[in-house]
């Protein structure tokens, strides 16, 4: 049964006491990427997605609206669905939880487990959170969520998930990339280690659950909501029917899931599979929380923002890639219109779109957009064999489940042809090497091939375009030509395009400096020994941390060789900390000491600005700390 080439990528299934918000959005994304990433290359991926409907917290939703569960339930799926729908989610199966095909396969393994031994009578005692259906160590607020829990009292079937410690600990221990990011595998680790209790899995309270398997005779009991849950990865792949062809996916499951459902995923779900001795998952990829502007997204504060609304103002490519370039997955984020104009802008139009038409442009200047050439290796031999080296390390970033890591070196693809373009100069090198300038565009249109199958798993729609534009078709048997060391994308005919990334509007920014009335005054310029007397020098980020209580600082340590400095510098709105460590920089540093936010700040870091755009000045090529800019 086991088939190398089948997976399974799965999201959670959304509970439907909620409209699909951006935190849903994102997780389907990351899960639609992962299907996209394999399948190009030659995987046969079952994409798994749908909704969670029962349970005592849909109960109570479906009354305040009037309506009985199901009809509630079926309101709140439809628009799921439409939501994935609009966003051209490639998923293969849309499950419910009502459907009748998991019921059945719900009181199956209830039933097996039951047969196992792994299943006895009780009684609840203690705490639940009805928030996040979870039983909780007797508090009277929820550790997860910190709503107000109630106080249960009832009979209850309950699962031996002690029995399962030790089996548990091994599977981690054996399979340290079973989730990933890793300090979430740890987190779990010393959860287990602290020692499992027994877990309730059923409920005699309401009645909107899946009853017990009629084999147990005991009607008055319904299927806890987090066992119904975590069992429609199996029943979407035809558990309860025992259609083996789909369930050979199982066999190499990946189930994406947000930090609040990690402890259901890693801990429930495993030891319930060894009960059902199913094959175990391959990777949990758990991502952190969006948060809007600052702060938890919540119904109450009236702040959760609907992703379809946000893509129809700012494109639906130009938010997944922002949702997914953005953040180091496992790690939270923040959402602003700000910060998505900004990196739209500085990336897809700045950097990849302008590459595009300036191919494009030159393609058509020079050679009336017919490019052929068989001389790119002999004139740019080492500049393709270093971009193609990058591109091939982007493989495990995307494995390591970190994909703002392959977006951030794939971006270096797009900014070395820009460099490299820069530093031929093909306007001034068609006029004496035809040949030669020709070679350069049709490296360049080979690269930007190539990084169309990288972009595909991203954003979909203009990496296809973008293949278009170069004559190709994005699918798996020419991704492998594609991606052959010394493949070259020639002849090919480039016609004139219109912008794929067009400018983000940013008028709607507040403004960074006071708008002050200001005469306009003559350049007043400088002698070169006034330029002599400012001490500006490279350094490398050896450390960077956000300013608590301020939007705009970081504080940066930097190493000029002979010493580090502290330097606040207000860039947070440009730069994420972690994305500067090991960066070089340039610094003014015969500043006079500022104090900021209570802290000094020995220097002042260089940067180049335009139009509410930022960036960092370095040196092109590496320099040793200390070095001098004059
Ligand atoms: N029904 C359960 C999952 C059962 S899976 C067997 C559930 N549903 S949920 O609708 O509450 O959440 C689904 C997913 O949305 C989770 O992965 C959660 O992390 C994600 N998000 C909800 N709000 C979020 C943010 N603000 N940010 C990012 N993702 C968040 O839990």
């Amino acid at each position: 049964m086991n088939n190398p080439k089948k997976m399974l990528v799965s999201t959670p299934i959304y509970y439907v006491n909620d409209v699909p918000h951006l935190g849903h959005a994102y997780t389907t994304f990351i899960a639609d990427m992962l299907k996209k990433y394999h399948a190009l290359r030659g995987k046969d991926v079952f994409l798994l997605t749908g909704t969670d409907e029962h349970g005592q917290k849909i109960a109570l939703s479906a009354a305040k609206h009037h309506q009985s569960p199901l009809e509630y339930a079926s309101q709140i799926s439809q628009a799921f669905k439409d939501q994935w729908d609009y966003f051209n989610i490639d998923y293969n199966h849309f499950i419910r939880t009502t459907d009748q095909a998991h019921q059945q396969a719900v009181q199956k393994a209830f039933e097996i487990m039951h047969a196992q031994g792994d299943i006895y009578k009780g009684k609840y005692q203690g705490s639940y959170c009805v928030s996040c259906e979870s039983f909780v160590a007797s508090h009277a607020l929820c550790p997860d969520c910190g709503k107000e829990t109630i106080i249960l009292e009832e009979e209850s079937y309950f699962f031996r998930l002690s029995h399962y410690q030790e089996r548990l600990l091994d599977f981690y221990k054996q399979h340290p990339k079973a989730i990933l990011p890793l300090f979430r595998r740890n987190e779990v680790v010393r959860f287990i280690e602290q020692g499992l209790h027994d877990l309730s899995i059923t409920r005699t309270s309401f009645e909107w659950g899946i009853k017990l398997p009629a084999s147990l005779h005991d009607p008055k009991h319904v299927v806890y909501v987090w066992l119904d849950a975590l069992l429609n990865y199996v029943s979407a792949l035809g558990y309860a029917s025992l259609d083996t062809n789909k369930m050979a996916y199982f066999d190499h499951a990946i189930h994406v899931v947000g930090k609040d459902i990690l402890r259901f995923h890693a801990i429930y779900w495993p030891a319930f599979l060894m009960s059902l001795e199913l094959p175990l998952f391959e990777h949990l990829c758990v991502h952190g929380w969006w948060t809007i502007e600052g702060v938890k997204m919540s119904k109450s504060i009236g702040n959760v923002l609907c992703a379809k609304q946000e893509a129809q103002k700012y494109g639906e490519e130009n938010l997944r890639y922002f949702l997914l370039r953005e953040v180091p997955l496992g790690q939270d984020g923040d959402f602003s219109s700000l910060a998505l104009i900004r990196r739209s802008n500085a990336d897809l139009s700045n950097t990849l779109g302008n590459l595009i038409q300036r191919l494009s442009g030159m393609a058509i200047q020079y050679f009336q957009g017919q490019l052929k050439s068989t001389q790119v290796l002999e004139h740019y031999g080492t500049s393709y064999a270093h971009m193609q080296a990058l591109l091939e390390s982007l493989d495990a970033s995307m494995l390591e489940m970190q994909p703002h890591k392959y977006l951030e070196d794939l971006w270096k693809v797009f900014e070395g042809a820009n460099v490299l373009i820069a530093k031929e100069e093909p306007w001034n090198l068609i006029k004496t090497d035809k040949e030669k300038t020709m070679s350069l565009l049709v490296l360049i249109a080979t690269l930007l091939a190539k990084s169309a199958f990288y972009l595909y798993p991203i954003m979909p729609t203009s990496a296809q375009k973008l293949a278009t534009l170069l004559g190709l078709s994005l699918d798996s048997p020419n991704f492998k030509a594609c991606m052959q060391k010394d493949y070259v994308l020639s002849p090919l005919t480039l016609v004139k395009n219109p912008p794929l990334f067009p400018k983000l509007e940013l008028s709607k920014e507040p403004p960074t400096t006071p708008a002050v009335a200001t005469q306009p005054t003559p350049p007043k310029l400088l002698k070169i020994g006034d330029f002599s007397k400012l001490e500006i020098k490279v350094g490398t980020i050896i450390q960077a941390k956000s300013v608590p209580k301020s939007d705009k600082l970081l504080q940066l340590e930097v190493d000029f060789g002979d010493r580090v400095r502290v330097i606040l510098s207000g860039i947070a709105q440009h730069y994420q900390p972690h994305d500067l460590i090991g960066k070089q920089v340039c610094a003014l540093l015969n500043l006079e000491p500022r104090k900021m936010m209570g802290m000094l700040s020995e220097g002042m870091i260089l940067s180049a600005s335009d139009a509410g755009m930022l960036k960092l000045i370095a040196p092109l090529e590496p320099m040793p700390n200390g070095s001098t800019i004059s």
